[in-house]
């Protein structure tokens, strides 16, 4: 392989998320692999600009394919966003000596590495890490398939809950302003309905589907709400505003927050990260630059970051229809 990059910097920015660590593994020693020295660099940009680095062999990353989390931590840096900032952490890989690097995170993250190649033409190259599956160019990111599995789990337990007490539950999921999370889970743990932002079902059908579904002789009721859900009510709203209208259900709250972002990776999100730590740094050094790795059909694929950060990833169609058809 023809190459002139010899040291590579990797790093995790943005939220964090489960396989970020196998990604870092791969990163590292796909670099070993290729006698490439790695350097991890702690806390995203802000470790960049802080000159906070630590050169990695292929011992260094033993142990942590199945860790949540990610060992070199991550931080949403302001200081990136500006033209000082981004000059002192050029001046800080230079003084490092290292000639490129792989960003595990989200568009921000992108889109910062971007704008950094634009001004030092700097060889970059992205792996998208994050729960909420939002990123154009890949089928899905790091994190979305365990976060996917905690949620199912967690909705699972509630549902024994919801049932003994016949009660009706609306469980928020994260997600930002997608809804890829709650319709995968919705589907999966069999919600009554499903509330994303990418469709605006409304109140009255809201509680038209309710009724239908206490007429039907289902006693307790599982509803899953996308944190970023348009419908015009915070979910704690939403249970008051059903309770005043549906005197016949009791309703529950429950939010599930950060611990959707916690856990040890799935099989799939590690076999990914795997995957996508090999072809981002084999892209660098056949001198491609300025992509994101992701997967589609299967297949690793290379998206450059302006389509990554500007595109949408949207959501299945099909899987609301499923859900209607599931919940006749
Ligand atoms: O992007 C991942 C995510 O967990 C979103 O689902 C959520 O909206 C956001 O990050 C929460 O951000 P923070 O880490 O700042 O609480």
């Amino acid at each position: 392989m023809l190459h002139t990059i010899k040291k590579i910097g990797v790093l995790t920015s943005g939220g964090d998320a489960p396989g970020m660590n196998a990604a870092i593994r791969s990163v590292v020693r796909t670099c070993a692999f290729h006698d490439i020295k790695c350097y991890g660099i702690y806390r995203g940009y802000e470790g960049m600009i802080d000159g906070d680095f630590v050169e990695m062999d292929a011992r260094s990353v033993k142990g942590i394919i199945n860790k949540g989390g990610t060992i070199l931590k991550s931080a949403r840096s302001k200081e990136f966003r500006t033209k000082e900032g981004r000059q002192v952490a050029y001046d800080q890989l230079k003084k490092a000596g290292i000639d490129a690097f792989v960003v595990i995170g989200g568009d921000g993250s992108f889109t910062g590495a971007m704008v950094f190649n634009q001004e030092f033409d700097f060889p970059v190259m992205g792996i998208p890490g994050t729960i909420d599956n939002d990123i154009f160019g890949t089928t899905h990111t790091l994190g979305y398939d365990t976060a996917l599995n905690t949620v199912v789990e967690v909705i699972d337990k509630i549902r024994d809950t919801a049932s003994s007490h016949n009660r009706l539950f609306f469980i928020e999921v994260m997600g930002r302003d997608v809804g890829h999370i709650a319709l995968n889970v919705g589907v999966g743990a069999g919600a009554e309905e499903i509330l994303i932002p990418e469709e605006d079902l409304g109140l009255d059908r809201l509680l038209e589907s309710l009724r239908r579904s206490k007429a039907s002789g289902k006693s307790s009721s599982i509803v899953v709400v996308a944190e970023g859900d348009k419908i015009g009510k915070s979910v704690f709203e939403l249970k008051d505003y059903v309770e005043e209208n549906m005197s016949e259900y009791e309703v529950r709250v429950s939010v599930l927050g950060h611990m959707q972002r916690g856990g040890s990776p799935s099989c799939f999100d590690r076999v990914l990260a795997s995957r996508m730590g090999v072809k981002a740094v084999e892209s660098l050094l056949i001198g491609k630059s300025n992509y994101m790795v992701g997967i589609k059909n299967d297949m690793m694929d290379l998206t450059p970051f302006d389509q990554a950060v500007k595109g949408k990833s949207k959501i299945n169609m099909e899987l609301l229809r499923v859900s209607d058809i599931m919940t006749v």
